[in-house]
């Protein structure tokens, strides 16, 4: 089922101003979003703000005349595919959790019968408070499904946990539901950023890897129903629900994390960058400068995906080419040497897309066949990927 209308309820709370942004990428997304505020809502952010951006009014009042004509709140509940409420105060949650409805909020959370997404927002003791922690357990044991809230510093000069759940967060989680299962039942091994070969005890060798394709096909393989297991190098990208992650540094612990793992996996996605050479020593004090020139001993890694593709009982391999020159032919020879089940190629270096951008673009290579997708955002292009894959394993295993 195609969730497209969501009911947004916007409860009291300086993360209110969050929600503008909410709205404004769940319209982009194309969900047709009404909007549902408290008073004590109306008080941090105008009602016109919600209005500009979703183009319906809001729904403010449970006893309006106006409001009731326009869409009654039985019907309002109605109409939704999905009430999300974010932020939601401890004191909403509260109504909630013991059914009174003595405001519209509360009234159409008691009236809905669509899944219902709470995304709390709230000062860090009270999150904590056992009241509280108690009321989220009532709700999850009723079904409701809570996003976040995340830890860092609060309005309220706090740090902890209770900060709102950032937009992109909601959003992706929302877009999970939509998503088809193909890949449900697979388990999806995926490397990810670069590694860091140290020389000494305060520097190393790295590249300009950000993980950012890494961690979209994390994400999107998580939506598309996988058990996904990262192995990522050092990065600066927030984790990833519902993914088992293991962080590591060099190309060697690359390797052990991923020969740990790999014996029960499906599918292997190797994004990682992962350095070709190490210092062929590591100097336990710092290298002193010396002359106007010097000379570093490099020695070959271990070819990480090579070796996964080389296992008797190996998963569907997916390597990845980064070229600055002759990509498709670098790419195609790749895969035949690494003997990889498939290879996804991109241009580096160039005015767009590649490392350390949000765009990329992938020329895709496999035994027989290939596929161009064009230019996008990397969480965008994961999700062709790993459809793209879908359909290979599914070609292969019925031929
Ligand atoms: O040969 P090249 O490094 O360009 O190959 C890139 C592909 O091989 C990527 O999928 C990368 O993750 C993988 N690789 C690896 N272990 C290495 C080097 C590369 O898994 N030591």
């Amino acid at each position: 089922m195609i969730l497209k209308r969501i009911l947004l309820g916007i409860s009291g709370g300086i993360a209110a101003y969050k929600s503008a942004e909410l709205l404004r990428l769940l319209v982009k997304q194309g969900y047709d979003v009404r909007v549902v505020m408290t008073l004590a809502a109306t008080r941090f952010v105008t009602p016109l703000t919600f209005q500009a951006l979703s183009g319906y009014p809001v729904h403010t009042q449970l006893l309006d005349e106006s409001q009731e004509n326009a869409m009654g709140h039985i019907n309002l509940a109605r109409w939704a595919d999905v009430f999300l409420i974010a932020p939601a105060s401890a004191n909403s949650i509260a109504k909630f959790s013991h059914g009174l409805a003595n405001d519209l909020l509360s009234t159409l959370y008691l009236a809905a019968e669509c899944p219902v997404y709470i995304a709390p927002a709230m000062n860090q003791a009270m999150w904590h408070k056992a009241v509280t922690q108690e009321n989220i357990q009532h709700l999850t044991q009723h079904g409701v499904n809570f996003i976040g809230p995340e830890a860092g510093s609060q309005a309220c000069g706090d740090t902890g946990l209770g900060r709102m759940s950032e937009p992109e967060n909601i959003v992706q989680e929302l877009e999970a539901l939509n998503a088809p299962k193909i890949l449900h039942g697979k388990k999806i091994l995926i490397t990810a950023g670069p590694t860091r070969e140290a020389l000494d005890p305060v520097r190393y060798l790295t590249n300009r890897s950000s993980g950012k394709m890494g961690y979209a096909l994390a994400e999107q393989a998580r939506q598309l129903g996988a058990e996904v297991t990262l192995i990522s190098g050092p990065v600066h990208l927030a984790v990833i629900k519902n993914v088992k992650i293991h962080l590591v540094e060099s190309a060697a612990d690359m390797y052990a994390a991923v020969m740990r793992e790999i014996a029960t996996q499906d599918i292997m996605i190797a994004a990682a960058a992962v350095a070709d050479y190490t210092p062929a020593t590591l100097q336990v004090e710092k290298i002193k400068k010396q002359g106007e020139q010097t000379q570093l001993n490099l020695q070959r890694t271990t070819d990480i995906v090579a070796s996964v593709a080389r296992l008797s009982d190996r998963p569907y391999t997916v390597g990845f080419a980064a070229e600055t020159q002759d990509l498709a032919q670098y790419a195609q020879d790749k895969l035949q040497r690494k003997n990889l089940d498939m290879i996804a190629a991109n241009w580096v270096g160039q005015a767009e897309g590649g490392f350390d951008s949000d765009l990329n673009a992938l020329h895709v290579y496999w035994d027989n066949g290939e596929k161009s997708f064009k230019m996008t955002d990397k969480l965008q292009l994961a999700k062709q990927l790993l459809t793209l894959i879908a359909e290979r394993l599914n070609a292969e295993s019925t031929t």
